[in-house]
Parts: C-alpha cells; sequence; structure tokens
C-alpha cells in the first residue's frame, strides 16, 4: 500500500499541484486515489455525473479501509477527499500542471481525448497516457507538444502496486521523463523506463501468459482452479493467470492481445478464441459480475 504523505515540493517535479485525470474506472479512480493521498489537487473527469458519482464512492471506500488498518485520525479520509473534484468536462485540464488520460483502450477515443486536453491544457503541461498498449509516439503525434507526452503506466490495483512503467515516446523529452519519474516517487511508486513499443514490458510479457491460460483451458489441458493453482503454488504468483485476467478485464486483455498481434506480426500473439467468445458474451471479469470466476452476490453466497 502506498504511504499517504503530504507533496514535497522539490525536484523535477515541484511545479506540479494539481493534476488531472480523465477516465474513472478502476485505473482512473486509483490513480486520482494516489494522488490525492501525497497531497495533490485532482480533478477527475467522467463522460457522465453516475460515473463520477461511482468513481468517488469507490476512492472513499478505499480509503476507509485504509484508514481502518492504518489507524488514522478521523478527519484524515475526508482531508484526502476534498482534494478531489469529479466532474464531466475536459475544460477542468485548463489550470493542471499535468493530465493523465486512463479511459477504455479504444484508439479512437484517446484521439479525441488528446486532441481536446492539448487544446485546452497549459502550454507546459505534460499529457500522459495510462494506455496498455496503444502506441505513446501515436498518441504524441496528435498534439502540438509530442516532447511532452509521455506514458505513465500504472498497475491494477493502483493503491497497492509498486510498479509505475514509464514509457518514453520517440519525442519524449528528458525534462518530461524525469517529471514524471519525480512525480512516480513521490507517490511512493517505483518507477521503470521502458520504450514505446507494443505491450511496453508489462503486458507484453504478462498478456501471453495470460493468453496461454486461456488456451490451455479451452483445449482442456486442465479445469481453470487446476491452472490457476499450478501458477500460485508452483511460480509463487499471488493470483492465478485466469484470476488476474479477470482482474485486469477480459476486454482489456483482448485489445492487448490484438495491439501485440498486430504490433508485432507474430502469430504467437493470436487472441485465443475462448478469450474472444467470453467477451462477446459480455462475460468480462469483476466489473461486469462474471468473467472466468462468478461475482455475483448469489455466488458468493
Ligand atoms: N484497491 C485497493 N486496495 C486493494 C484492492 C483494490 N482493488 N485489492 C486489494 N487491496 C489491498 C487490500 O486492502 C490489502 O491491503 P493490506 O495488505 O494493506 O491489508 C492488500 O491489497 C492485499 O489484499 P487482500 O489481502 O484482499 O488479497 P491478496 O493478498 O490476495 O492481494 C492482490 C490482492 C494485491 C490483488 C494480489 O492478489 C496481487 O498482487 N495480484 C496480482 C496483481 C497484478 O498482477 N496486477 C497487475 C495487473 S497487470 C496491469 O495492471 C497492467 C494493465 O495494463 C493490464
Amino acid at each position: 500500500m502506498s504511504t499517504v504523505t503530504e507533496a514535497v515540493a522539490s525536484g523535477p517535479s515541484a511545479a506540479v499541484k494539481k493534476i488531472a485525470v480523465v477516465g474513472g474506472g478502476t485505473m482512473g479512480n486509483g490513480i486520482a486515489q494516489v494522488f490525492a493521498s501525497s497531497g495533490f489537487d485532482v480533478q477527475l473527469v467522467d463522460q457522465r455525473q453516475e460515473f463520477v458519482d461511482r468513481a468517488l464512492g469507490t476512492i472513499g471506500r478505499n480509503l476507509e479501509r485504509v484508514a481502518k488498518k492504518l489507524n488514522w485520525e478521523s478527519d484524515r479520509v475526508q482531508a484526502i477527499l476534498q482534494r478531489v473534484r469529479g466532474g464531466v468536462s475536459l475544460e477542468a485540464a485548463r489550470d493542471c500542471q499535468l493530465v493523465i488520460e486512463a479511459v477504455n483502450e479504444d484508439l479512437a477515443v484517446k484521439r479525441r481525448i488528446f486532441e481536446q486536453l492539448d487544446a485546452l491544457a497549459p502550454a507546459g503541461a505534460v499529457l500522459a497516457s495510462n494506455t496498455s498498449s496503444i502506441s505513446i509516439t501515436e498518441l504524441a503525434a496528435i498534439t502540438k507538444r509530442p516532447d511532452r507526452v509521455i506514458g505513465m503506466h500504472f498497475m491494477n490495483p493502483v493503491p497497492v502496486m509498486q510498479l509505475v512503467e514509464l514509457i518514453r515516446g520517440l519525442a519524449t523529452s528528458d525534462a518530461t521523463y524525469r517529471l514524471t519519474e519525480d512525480l512516480a516517487k513521490r507517490l511512493g511508486k517505483t518507477p521503470v523506463e521502458v520504450n514505446d513499443y507494443p505491450g511496453f514490458v508489462s503486458n507484453r510479457i504478462l498478456m501471453p501468459m495470460i493468453n496461454e491460460a486461456c488456451y490451455a483451458l479451452m483445449e482442456g489441458v486442465a479445469s481453470r482452479d487446476a491452472i490457476d493453482t499450478v501458477m500460485k503454488l508452483g511460480m509463487n504468483h499471488p493470483m492465478g493467470p485466469l484470476a488476474l485476467a479477470d482482474l485486469i478485464g477480459l476486454d482489456t486483455c483482448l485489445s492487448i492481445m490484438e495491439v501485440l498481434h498486430e504490433g508485432l506480426g507474430d502469430s504467437k500473439y493470436r487472441p485465443c478464441p475462448l478469450l474472444r467468445k467470453m467477451v462477446k458474451a459480455g462475460y468480462l471479469g469483476r466489473k461486469s459480475g462474471r468473467g472466468f470466476y462468478d461475482y455475483t452476490e448469489a455466488a458468493k453466497a
């Protein structure tokens, strides 16, 4: 769990006080939470007010859990929550020094958002994307500030996972890299520098394992539980690949495999037909209540 500290205003990111997070889903609300917990003012933007409200509710519940565990003084959660403002307009980016886009893995949507952010955010602001596989170089090229565009790839669950993969597009400047590196450290995270390439490092390695687990299940090599148990007990993974796919979202896993397949042109990255079928059925994992496992209340009971 990230430690909760006030932001220390020194280093390459000292001027960053206010950030915007675009997209309040699993990743976006986690990113907003860790920034607010580290003393930053956060504007959380989503398409509809109900999505914003849901994201704020999730942040509140997660913070309450941390507060209980760490015996925080009673007003600390409220103080953090007050730093997060929700809204439905990208105009919120106007007075931010950093904007992190964390919407679905849809290139057309991301392109539109980057175009708008480039027009709205101050000229010196850095535009980051939490994309899990879309090219940072391509997103940067949409803007008039490609030197100030970078990938800040957080891991799910964001408040718990230590890594931030920092992806340099072709034009990303050293100053932009150093600023985001410093910011990640201020969040209590560990930044790792990676170049823009399909899947970066994390998903280049993780997703083929998850895809292979889907093939093993589809081909009847073993049951769901057996596959996950082999990887948990045999390789000391905290969760099995099928449970992890459910945590990440099967639609996200599929779109990353498609980016790897298309971007690297090697058939070893072909998405498993079972993964495709499950996404078509709407079995997206935890977020839809059903994936390889069943998360409905009935199943829990
Ligand atoms: N939000 C906030 N905190 C959470 C959380 C969530 N969604 N889920 C769990 N936690 C916290 C718990 O409160 C607990 O905190 P504590 O240790 O301070 O009490 C801690 O995490 C451990 O949780 P649990 O005891 O409930 O459960 P586990 O010990 O089984 O841990 C897990 C859960 C942290 C999810 C662990 O199973 C894990 O690390 N799994 C692997 C996760 C992983 O690989 N993530 C990367 C996915 S890839 C990715 O994100 C890239 C993208 O591009 C696809």
